[in-house]
């Protein structure tokens, strides 16, 4: 004869069934996301610094006609573009940890969120914005 055999015959316990987990899995992919970001910012930020200032005579060639020349191609188009809004979204989310970190009141929490969400949305409008609207003919007289 085990333990087990002698342990009395309890009914079951007439607790109702637990609801269904409602917490969503968003602080998982956040999580996640600070790391992939992270992997593919350090391609595209060390490459910005790279093409920017060291190859061909660095900073000094920067001018009007050296940035429309390289956004004449999408391929640097869409890499200033996935630098924008991976930077940016990558920050954002960074931040939103440190708030919540360290901001005890829920007020002071909400308010510097808000203000943080709202300067994301401006900066990339305004960043996507000059990307695909980039006029290199502009007039300059
Ligand atoms: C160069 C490539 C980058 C890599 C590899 C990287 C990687 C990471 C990782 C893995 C974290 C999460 C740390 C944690 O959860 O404890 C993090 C946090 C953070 N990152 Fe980045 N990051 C990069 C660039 C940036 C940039 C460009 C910004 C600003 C726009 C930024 C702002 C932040 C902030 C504010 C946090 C939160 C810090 C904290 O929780 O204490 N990072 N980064």
């Amino acid at each position: 004869m085990t333990t087990l055999d002698k342990a009395p015959n309890i009914a079951a316990p007439r607790s109702r069934r637990r609801p269904a987990a409602r917490r969503s899995n968003f602080e998982l992919y956040s999580w996640l996301f600070m790391r992939i970001s992270g992997l593919l910012l350090i391609v595209l930020v060390l490459g910005h610094l790279l093409i920017m200032n060291v190859l061909d005579g660095g900073v000094q060639r920067i001018n009007f006609a050296f940035v429309a020349g390289r956004w004449s191609s999408p391929f640097w188009q869409f890499w200033d573009l996935s630098m924008l809004w991976l930077a940016e979204i990558h920050g954002t989310n960074g931040l939103r940890t440190v708030i919540n970190d360290y901001a005890t009141k829920d007020s002071t929490r909400f308010w510097l969120k808000i203000l943080l969400y709202v300067s994301m949305v401006l900066i990339l409008a305004l960043g996507t914005f000059v990307i695909f609207t980039f006029d290199p003919n502009i007039a300059t007289d």
